[in-house]
């Protein structure tokens, strides 16, 4: 892993830019994207550039179960609003909350497979999550239905009035697809995010800490700012 340690998220998310940009020049035809509040940056950095995605196919990792695309808390509206409406892509696809489990998971991993990733994009969850991928998820994990776990959904719950109203559910990429990815970019800002990093990058490979897998990974580059990075020893 390459490890970039930058100002704050606008530093950041430019140095992710630019390396998208450059991915682009090389070839790259489809995108994995995020969504949550650190990659929110790096859209607002794309939608503010000249560069044109319309050939660009691009694939979210995750979707909330029981959410309809229309709903201001689903990913497919986050999307929408941050990036899609503003930079038109070839073709987006973000999984569908509403439909029958075996069957998305199924279409899902077929997008995946049809359209190989050639850039993922990710942030980190604090408990080191990536997708929907909580603490032991298998590392040969596809596009599945998965359980959030409690301190998922605390801090998600900001984002909705109740916290009865978080989803318990949700529809994600497994590991074994994100590995899949040529290269990865993860981002993380804020102190909150410190340990998962050390663990990601530091500790032992272990389904325990989801995002160790990507130690596993030969094209990874990690990008935080100072608080996020402050627990790494190397
Ligand atoms: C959610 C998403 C992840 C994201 C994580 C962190 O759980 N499924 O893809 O990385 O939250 O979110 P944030 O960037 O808001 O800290």
């Amino acid at each position: 892993m390459k490890v970039f340690i930058t100002k704050d998220k606008r530093a950041g998310s430019q140095k992710a830019f630019d390396l998208m940009q450059q991915e682009m020049e090389n070839g790259a035809k489809v995108f994995g994207l995020a969504t949550g509040s650190t990659p929110e940056v790096l859209y607002e950095v794309m939608t503010e550039s000249d560069t044109d995605f319309s050939d660009i196919t691009s694939i979210n990792l995750d979707e909330y179960v029981g959410l309809s695309p229309e709903d201001p808390q689903s990913y497919r509206y986050f999307m929408e609003k941050h990036l899609f409406s503003k930079k038109p892509f070839k073709k987006t696809y973000v999984p569908d909350g509403l439909a029958e489990e075996t069957k998305e998971s199924e279409r899902y991993n077929k997008v995946i497979a049809e359209n190989p990733i050639d850039l993922q994009i990710l942030g980190i969850g604090t408990n080191a999550h990536i997708g929907f991928n909580e603490p032991g998820s298998s590392f040969d994990s596809e596009t599945r239905k998965v359980a959030l776990v409690e301190s998922t959904i605390e801090s998600n719950k900001v984002y909705f009035e109740n916290e009865e109203d978080v989803p318990r559910y949700a529809f994600s990429m497994g590991i074994k697809s994100i590995l899949k990815s040529k290269k990865i970019i993860l981002m993380a800002y804020g102190k909150n995010k410190a340990e998962a990093i050390q663990k990601m990058i530091e500790g032992p490979v272990t389904e325990d800490v989801p995002a160790s897998a990507l130690q596993n990974h030969p094209n990874v580059i990690v990008i935080v700012d100072e608080e996020a990075g402050s627990l790494l020893n190397r």
